[in-house]
């Protein structure tokens, strides 16, 4: 299928006959018809005529692999991209693709997800074309106590993704919301498999408001959420700019972890985040306390000023008085 779109986009905007088609990409006439099919129904926009061929029209933003792979260039993230219309989770399916010994830096990309997951256990509203929602899987060599940073590394390459592909700046919210003006934009989801001391695959799923309008978001979320698109005003947003970038920032991210090179990332994170200089109130189940967000420590942990004076350093927790894009 990649060929013949390749053909289509050198001639873009002008007729190629099913013949020359067939030939050049090797195919018979009737496969031509049924790749045309196919490629329609991933919102490529194709004419047809008789005696004249196909014709593919003006660009439009379809996110597929055959358009991240484009001017991709990492080593590792990306190299292999799946894509599927509806899932009911992309997390699920990359954990499955994981298990069955799926390699690092495999992406999975869903066009809407029927049982998008958030943290702790909720949803994740994930609408049909509308955002980006995709899982990574990593298989990092470090203990599973050294993950929290991760999530982290990847809430700043998302950050630093949509700030190249938009322009917009995002905060952080600690541990991983993606926020705007308070309200959320996205957020990750880290799954481990593994075992006490040791991690066997990570899946990192990352879902990010696109092309949402208003009206888009459930009710009670429309004053709790946003999108990219309502921030920027008009013009369409491309998920295959915004991906190629997140995992070209993450892929230099990921590694500068194992070189303990992850200053700068710490350092974006805590000079953007929604999180420091705030009152927080910490949910650790056993104890419900409030205090002030101090810093953000190099392995991802949160420093807290409790209201009683004493100094806390959380790992991993649920700062109460968060937004949330959940169900
Ligand atoms: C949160 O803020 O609670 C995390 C939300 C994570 C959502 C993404 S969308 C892609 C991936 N697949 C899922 O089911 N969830 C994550």
């Amino acid at each position: 299928m990649e060929k013949l779109l390749n053909i289509l986009k050198q001639n873009r905007g002008s007729f190629v006959s099913g013949e020359v088609l067939a030939k050049s990409a090797g195919i018979t006439r009737a496969g031509i018809w049924k790749q045309i099919e196919q490629l329609r129904k991933f919102g490529y926009r194709i004419d047809s005529a008789p005696r004249k061929g196909y014709c593919l029209r003006e660009a439009v933003p379809v996110l597929h692999p055959f358009e991240l792979k484009e001017n991709l260039k990492t080593l590792v993230f990306g190299r292999k991209i799946y894509y599927r219309r509806e899932v009911d989770s992309t997390n699920n399916w990359a954990r499955v693709a994981a298990s069955q010994g799926e390699a690092e830096g495999a992406v999975f990309i869903a066009g809407s997800q029927t049982k998008g997951k958030g943290r702790l256990g909720r949803g994740w509203v994930s609408a049909p074309g509308l955002g980006l929602w995709f899982s990574l899987i990593i298989r990092p060599r470090i203990s599973p106590a050294e993950l929290p940073v991760i999530t982290i590394l990847t809430a700043v390459a998302a950050a630093q993704a949509i700030k190249e592909t938009t322009g917009i700046q995002v905060q952080i919210k600690w541990p991983n919301d993606l926020v705007f003006n308070g309200r959320k934009l996205g957020g990750i989801l880290g799954e481990l498999n593994g075992e006490v001391d040791l991690v066997h695959f990570l899946i990192l799923g990352v879902g990010i408001n696109v092309n949402h309008q208003t009206g888009d978001f459930p009710a009670g979320l429309e004053k709790k959420a946003i999108s990219l698109k309502m921030i920027a005003g008009d013009g369409e947003i491309s998920g295959n700019d915004l991906l190629r970038e997140f995992l070209k920032i993450f892929e230099k991210a990921y590694f500068s972890l194992f070189n303990k090179a992850i200053g700068d990332f710490i350092e974006y994170a805590s000079y953007h985040s929604a999180t420091l200089g705030k009152r927080v109130s910490i949910n650790q189940g056993e104890r419900i306390y409030q205090g002030t967000a101090l810093t953000l420590e190099s392995d991802g942990s949160l420093r807290i000023k409790e209201d009683t004076g004493r100094i806390t350093v959380v790992h991993s927790c649920e700062i109460i008085e968060t937004v949330s894009q959940h169900y």
